[in-house]
């Protein structure tokens, strides 16, 4: 992917038109030009191959014809969305913009301060993001650490508020426990309640209590876009995105997470996992973002916990099918969508 002088941004396949060499090995970096490091052939950040060393022996060579093979490529809210469909059935806004339009404007621009974790799981990445799109394992594997997190149900659960299931995207609503330090989405900006967080532990009040005012970032729930929070809960602490397949947007007032569930194979995936928040700019503000980046750190390796076994159970075949109740609708609705879309596919490649 290259950005250029003017911020026009595009996207290539990594691959060198000359003998298919991988063009270029870093992940990241700034440049005026590629060079392959086989040859030394060169190609703008348009993809134009613009040098090819002794040229003269190449009979004929037709640079014009050799660029680098372009992807296409769009944006939505600073996002960089890639589709390797060389002709797509809808632009990247007519795919989104249905179920996500009412996200639009949300601060994305101002949570610049990024901790971020990679991941290699033996476990097939359907599996993994539906133990990120509900909250009836809550209780259990995270009862020693965010159970508390969440607004309670009667029965004692933590179900969400709602849910929208799209032809291929799916929202979750969930509220929170402003009590405690990960349930409060306005524990930057505003005053935390006199009485102790429900947890009782320590650090996590001390993380509630210095962080207030830690930011000059100033948007609280009530300013966000009207997409968010759409049931207008009062203890509304996050909604959950999850962008077909695999881009999980989880929304709050004081930061967000984007993580992908990339497939490897069909028993492996790599999460990327990004957690973004506004720059603080007090040292209590500095304590509570190293106290959340630990306890999400920690979260996340429960989440993880449950997965290479999940997978290796699967594989048993003991089972043929799973049994889901309503509040794991959005697990429902995933793989509702992704038969739909295998079934489609087949249908049309036995067509053609
Ligand atoms: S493979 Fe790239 S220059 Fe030869
Ligand atoms: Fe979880």
């Amino acid at each position: 992917m290259t950005r250029d002088r003017e911020g026009n941004i595009r996207a290539f396949h990594n691959v060198c038109s000359h003998r298919m060499n991988k063009l270029i090995y870093d992940e990241c970096g700034s440049t005026r030009k590629f060079f392959c490091k086989f040859h030394g052939w060169a190609y703008d950040l348009d993809g134009k191959l613009s040098g090819v060393p002794e040229e003269e022996c190449f009979p004929g060579l037709n640079r014009a014809g050799l660029g680098l093979s372009p992807i296409n490529v769009d944006v939505w809210q600073g996002f960089i969305f890639v589709n390797v469909d060389p002709k797509p059935r809808m632009s990247l806004q007519e795919f989104l913009r249905p179920m996500y339009a009412g996200l639009e404007g949300y601060p994305f621009d101002e949570m610049t301060s990024c901790y971020s974790w990679t991941a290699v799981v033996n476990c097939n990445w359907k599996l993994a993001l539906d133990a990120f799109q509900e909250s009836y394992h809550v209780a259990y594997v995270h009862g020693h650490s965010i159970a508390d997190s969440l607004n309670k149900a009667a029965s004692g659960g933590s179900r969400p508020i709602d849910g929208l299931c799209g032809e291929f995207h799916r929202r979750l609503s969930m509220a929170g426990n402003p009590q405690s330090v990960y349930g409060n989405p306005q524990a930057l900006t505003a005053a935390p309640s006199a009485a102790a967080p429900a947890s009782g532990r320590a650090i996590a009040a001390a993380a509630l209590h210095f962080g207030r005012g830690g930011t000059n970032f100033k948007v609280t729930p009530q300013t966000l876009p009207p997409g968010l929070n759409w049931r207008r809960h009062p203890n509304w602490m996050f909604d959950i995105n999850v962008v077909f397949p695999d881009f999980y947007l989880s929304l709050r007032p004081n930061y967000y997470q984007a993580y992908n569930f990339r497939p490897l194979a069909h028993n492996r995936f790599l999460l990327d996992a990004r957690v973004y928040y506004p720059e603080m700019t007090t040292a209590g503000g500095r304590f509570y973002q190293e106290y959340m980046k630990v306890a999400l750190r920690d979260v996340l390796l429960e989440d993880l916990s449950t997965l290479e076994h999940n997978q290796a159970a699967c594989e048993t075949r003991a089972k043929s099918h799973m049994v889901l109740q309503d509040y794991e609708i959005m697990v429902r609705h995933q793989f509702k969508v992704i038969e739909r879309l295998i079934r489609e596919g087949q249908a049309a490649e036995a067509l053609s």
